[in-house]
Formats: C-alpha cells, sequence, structure tokens
C-alpha cells in the first residue's frame, strides 16, 4: 500500500453490527431463516402480503431502538478515523440501522435504505419514523393511508447513491469491506472497481469470504477494526 494516504473509502455489512446485538442475515439463525427473502425483501412479498412486510421491519426498528442496541467500538471507531484523518474519507454501509449515525460518522451513505424512515409510494417523499406504521398510517403528504412502505432496497430494486459510491471507489487509494459476506451486487463488486483504479483493498471479516482482496484480517469487527485503523494513523 502507498505511504501517504489520500482518500479512504469503506463498506460496512451486517457483520460490524453483530456484536451490537443486531443479527447478520447469512449466518446461521440469521435474520431471512425466519422469513423466506422473497417474502420480506422484495416488492412482490409487499405487494402479496403488506402486513407481513410492516411488521417485519417494526420488528426490526423496536428492536434498533431498544436499550441493549448500541454502537461498538468498530462502529466509534470509524467514526474517529474519520475525524482524524487528514484525507477524504467516505463510508458506505449495507446496513440500515443508524448505529453510525449514532457512533459520529458524517460522510455516510445508506445504499440499502435506512429502517428509521418511511417512503411515500405516490410523492416518494422520505420521512424521518421511529414509530410502527402499517397500511392505515397516514402519510404527511397525501393525508390518507395506504401509501406509505419502508424505505428500504429490497431485491431487484436500485441500489441508492450509486453514482457517488462509483466515483469515491475511483479516485480512492485504500478500500476497506467489514462485515459483510459479499453475497450481494453491486457492494460485492465495489473492491474490483477499486483495485483497477489501483487501490490498496483489505477485507475485515469474522469469515474468510473468498473475495481477492489485497490484505484480510479475520476476527470480530469490535476488536480488529480497531487495531487496522490505528495502524493507519500511526
Ligand atoms: N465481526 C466481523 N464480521 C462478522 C461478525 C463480527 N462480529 N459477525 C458476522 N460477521 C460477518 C459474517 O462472517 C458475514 O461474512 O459478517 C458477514 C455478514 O454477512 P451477511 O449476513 O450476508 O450480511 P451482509 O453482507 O451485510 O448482507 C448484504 O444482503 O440481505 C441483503 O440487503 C441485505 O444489506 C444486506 C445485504
Amino acid at each position: 500500500m502507498s505511504s501517504t494516504l489520500n482518500s479512504v473509502v469503506v463498506l460496512t455489512g451486517a457483520g460490524i453490527s453483530a456484536e451490537s446485538g443486531l443479527k447478520t442475515f447469512r449466518a446461521a439463525g440469521g435474520l431471512w431463516e425466519n422469513h423466506p427473502v422473497e417474502e420480506v425483501a422484495t416488492p412482490e412479498g409487499f405487494e402479496r402480503n403488506p402486513q407481513l412486510v410492516y411488521e417485519f421491519y417494526n420488528q426490526r426498528r423496536r428492536q434498533l431502538l431498544s436499550d441493549e442496541v448500541k454502537p461498538n467500538p468498530a462502529h466509534t471507531t470509524l467514526a474517529k478515523f474519520e475525524h482524524d484523518f487528514h484525507g477524504s474519507f467516505l463510508l458506505v454501509t449495507q446496513n440500515v440501522d443508524n448505529l453510525h449515525e449514532r457512533a459520529g460518522s458524517q460522510n455516510l451513505l445508506h445504499m440499502h435504505g435506512e429502517l428509521l424512515k418511511m417512503r411515500c409510494l405516490n410523492s416518494q417523499l422520505v420521512f424521518d419514523t421511529s414509530e410502527d406504521f402499517t397500511f392505515d398510517t397516514h402519510c404527511r403528504c397525501c393525508r390518507s393511508a395506504g401509501n406509505l412502505r419502508p424505505h428500504i432496497v429490497w431485491f431487484r430494486e436500485m441500489p441508492f447513491h450509486m453514482n457517488k459510491i462509483n466515483q469515491a471507489l475511483e479516485s480512492c487509494d485504500l478500500f476497506v469491506a467489514i462485515g459483510t459476506s459479499g453475497n450481494v451486487y453491486p457492494a460485492s463488486g465495489f473492491y474490483q472497481t477499486a483495485k483497477i483504479r489501483k487501490a490498496y483493498t483489505v477485507e475485515l471479516n469474522l469469515e474468510n469470504t473468498g473475495s481477492g482482496f489485497d490484505k484480510r484480517i479475520y476476527g470480530k469487527a469490535s476488536k480488529i477494526v480497531p487495531q487496522y485503523f490505528e495502524s493507519l494513523l500511526v
């Protein structure tokens, strides 16, 4: 890796929030095991049974807002690194929780949406919410029921902020993926985009995902993320 770092892009996945008490998606006992993904994370599933989908995200929102769930040292390390690093820093997360924000991260893009937001199907306006909402909830724009959906990117939908993300990937010196299985495109291809532009690529994960990163460090995020990013600032 070049000695002078000017631009860092970090991608996080469910693994960075696992030690904060939020389930990952594909580990045994992971999130999807209670619900087939087709039922709760696709436009067709929402069309077929909106009540189940509202309840699935209401449950996850309630869990996120419970006292037990808070940022762990991996989240706080990324916020501190962003503050102390002299160059440009972008944090892209596949997670829909707000733990990066609560840890103090600023330049942050949620490419798969946010649990604490809802979107009107008519106006496409997005509203903050920390409450349950269902088919009967009135949206603040149409002032009628039946128009609100979770502001979450479902399978076969386009992730958010892709232009900004690709621009950052094409000009970064260092790309670090943390706590993601690399199962879902386009996030799983980000390290290749960075590599084409000669970035150094690092994977910090609990297990080997078999991807072609330049460097791979295995372990729990709350341990390996502070160790790695502190070494960058030395
Ligand atoms: N520390 C570091 N890594 C961990 C930890 C931990 N404590 N616990 C689990 N992991 C790793 C797992 O080994 C796995 O490789 O985190 C990864 C989580 O992978 P997934 O459960 O597939 O989650 P993610 O990669 O974020 O999924 C991507 O898929 O389902 C869609 O939209 C959803 O954003 C999600 C996307």
